[in-house]
């Protein structure tokens, strides 16, 4: 079987400082990838040779447009793209500044979609490549009081299908529309905001949630898998009851499904 390797000589990954993003860019080196890192901060992959750390700050669209049409002058053979940075915000939608709004837009789904158009191009001229958009469980089924996380995750998930579509006739162009539930990094803890909802702490809530999820090597698995099979698709990982179970949640009557929603975080 071919090597991920051979199959990806150059890969973009974006938010690989930390969590999902730096796990999977640790599996690609090990496989020996050349890696492309897109964040802020470098991180701590920086020393690595086959490592390198592009500063952007995503909701600047303008230097992601920048960043976009100088990547295959410079990395020809890029040919794998992951658009995985992304936060989160709590808060009820009237008390977000518009500021807030535009920005976590600008990171979850606007950045991807001109990096998604840039890889897209390229796959479609050379025939072969791939993309993965990481969504979240919270396409499927809504986080309480992250209304612009919901909206931009479900979009990232509508943009992968639209472009499947697209590229249904180049099975050799994969798009995979990759769906984590509650892992165990940074992202509860840099959850910005601090609010109550229906009488709970839900940030406490979220940090226990987090805490108690499966370590991001179980992600990094699952895309191993799916960045060496053959097909585009949709990938759910998590717990067998995020992963397995909630995902069946879209079929309930919708009183009965927001119930337990709200039921799931008095736990
Ligand atoms: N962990 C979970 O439970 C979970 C569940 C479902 C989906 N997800 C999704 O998985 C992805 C990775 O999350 P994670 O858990 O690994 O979170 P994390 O540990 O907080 O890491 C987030 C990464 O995104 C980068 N990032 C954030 N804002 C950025 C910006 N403005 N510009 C450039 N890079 C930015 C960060 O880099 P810098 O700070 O250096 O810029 C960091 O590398 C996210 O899209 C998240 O929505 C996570």
């Amino acid at each position: 079987m071919q090597g991920l390797a051979e199959r990806y000589p150059v890969a973009l990954i974006t938010g690989a400082s930390a969590g999902l993003g730096l796990a999977t860019a640790r599996m690609l080196l090990e496989q020996g990838v050349q890696v492309i890192g897109l964040s802020r901060n470098a991180g701590v992959l920086e020393e690595h040779p086959d490592y390198t750390h592009i500063s952007c700050d995503l909701s600047d669209l303008a230097d992601v447009e920048r960043v976009c049409s100088e990547l295959w002058q410079q990395y020809p053979q890029l040919n794998l793209v992951i658009n995985n940075a992304g936060y989160g915000i709590l808060s009820e939608l009237d008390n977000l500044p518009p500021a807030a709004i535009k920005s976590q837009y600008a990171v979850l789904l606007m950045a991807p979609s001109l990096l998604a158009r840039a890889a897209v191009a390229q796959f479609k001229s050379k025939g072969e490549g791939c993309l993965v958009n990481v969504a979240s469980l919270a396409t499927e089924l809504p986080l309480p009081l992250m209304p612009i996380y919901n909206a931009s995750k479900s979009g990232l998930s509508a943009l992968s299908q639209s472009l499947q579509l697209d590229l249904f006739d180049m099975p050799n162009c994969r798009v995979i529309d990759f769906r984590p539930g509650d892992f165990n990094t940074q992202f509860a803890h840099n959850m910005q905001g601090e609010v109550s909802w229906n009488g709970i702490n839900l940030r406490k809530v979220m940090d226990q949630h987090h805490a108690s999820a499966p370590d991001a090597s179980v992600a990094v698995q699952a895309l191993q898998r799916a960045l060496s099979g053959r097909r585009s698709g949709i990938v759910r990982v998590g717990s067998f009851f995020q992963a397995r179970i909630a995902p069946l949640g879209r079929f309930l009557p919708w009183r009965l499904l927001m119930r337990l929603i709200c039921q799931y975080y008095k736990r």
